[in-house]
């Protein structure tokens, strides 16, 4: 009999019979605009991340939109965001007629780096220094980045703080859940995050006013019946993805333990290999694993990541870069002129960076087959 082909996938959602349950439920009782489960959803979130309040939307694309419009950034604003992050972090910017600023990345939590914030501001002209209105900084792959000196460099030039905290649900810092410690937050909930409804996303903070207006523009800034006060649009959150994300909520801190334990088992094996930089872990509590990213020393092996990405393919291990820097991305052309040699680390993290399977589902054997699969490939290329 042919062997079945080995085949283990980067992220797969983690439900059982109450997610469809759920969902069939709504569908049923033919109400599926946004209603009272999205309402219960929002208030359940809003009390896991310890904030005031939360505003359901359709994505963590549109959660950075939204926040952004209701903090007054629009045409000629600038914001500061890494190089190294996903598009939407930067281009909601662009969608409001403001412009990303990008800074560099540190090498420990892979988040934008203070120094790198402070030497941009300092070399912008005061014309666009004065323009400068957010900072939005990322936690990447669910690990907190180095908020403390962001939200002082924020204060001194009066900037507002947008915690993109789309991969970090529950991820701590100094014992406080991201997303609820800048100005505002977004999370989001596509299949790969540590809990999804699918399509989704939502925005948390502690401040009343910002909270309303988020609410008004996520509903075509309608005030009252059809009396469209300003600028808005359908961003609103359909009642089955709110019933999903009740039932994902609950599971949240479990699915977060199966990540940790077999990024655990990940780290231990790999830092045996001399060739690999394993995630940095602050606390335990400052990570979730939404993304187990690793780094391939440069030099330490006679193969790029690329081929390291493509022998781990042939085995059947899918594995990918997450994310390559944005300053040369097409869609950001004209926003401004910019050297490689400005972003030595996320240049250096888009050469060298790739991520592995992670996710409550996988099995210990198959864990222990993506080892063993790299454990191979280290030993066929090791200089
Ligand atoms: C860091 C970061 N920001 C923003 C987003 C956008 O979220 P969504 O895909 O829900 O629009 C993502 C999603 O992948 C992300 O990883």
């Amino acid at each position: 009999m042919a062997k079945k082909k080995i085949k283990i996938n980067l992220a797969k959602p983690w439900f059982d019979r109450r997610e469809p349950e759920a969902a069939y439920r709504v569908v049923k009782s033919g109400y599926l605009i946004s209603g009272p489960l999205v309402e219960k959803f929002e208030r359940e979130f809003a009390k896991k991340i310890g904030v005031k309040y939360a505003i359901a939307v359709n994505s963590g694309s549109s959660a950075l939109l939204v926040v952004q419009q209701a903090l007054g950034i629009g045409r000629g604003d600038e914001v500061i965001v890494p190089n190294m992050t996903f598009i939407s972090t930067a281009s909601s910017s662009l969608y409001l007629g403001a412009r990303p600023v990008f800074a560099d990345i540190e090498m420990k939590t892979y988040g934008i780096d203070p120094e790198a914030i402070v030497k941009r501001i300092a070399n912008l002209p005061a014309s666009r220094r004065k323009k400068l209105k957010a900072i939005i900084p990322v936690h990447y792959a669910g690990q907190s980045c180095d908020l403390d000196p962001i939200l002082k460099i924020a204060r001194k030039h009066k900037l507002f703080v947008v915690e993109d905290a789309a991969e970090a649900h529950l991820a701590e810092y100094n014992g406080r859940k991201v997303g609820g410690i800048g100005d505002i937050g977004i999370f989001s909930f596509t299949p790969s995050k540590p809990m999804t409804t699918g399509e989704g996303g939502m925005i948390t903070t502690n401040n009343a006013e910002l909270a309303k207006k988020c609410k008004l523009i996520r509903n075509f800034y309608d005030i009252n019946k059809f009396q469209w006060h300003e600028f808005g649009f359908h961003f609103r959150m359909p009642e089955t993805m709110g019933a999903i994300g009740l039932v994902q909520l609950a599971k949240l801190e479990r699915a977060v333990a199966m990540r940790m334990s077999i990024a655990h088992r990940y780290t231990k094996e790999l830092n045996k290999l001399g060739c690999i930089v394993t995630p940095y872990e602050r606390t335990r509590k400052d990570i979730n694993f939404q993304l187990y990213t690793i780094m391939l020393i440069p030099g330490a092996l006679s193969i790029d990541r690329d081929k390291f990405i493509d022998e781990l393919g042939l085995r059947g291990v899918q594995a990918r870069l997450y994310y390559p820097c944005l300053h040369k991305q097409n869609v950001f052309k004209g926003m401004g002129r910019y050297n490689d040699n400005e972003f030595p680390n996320s240049i250096a993290f888009e050469k060298n960076a790739l991520s592995l399977p992670i996710y409550p589902g996988l099995k210990n054997k198959e864990v222990n087959y993506v080892i063993s699969s790299i454990q191979e490939i280290v030993k066929k290329y090791k200089t």
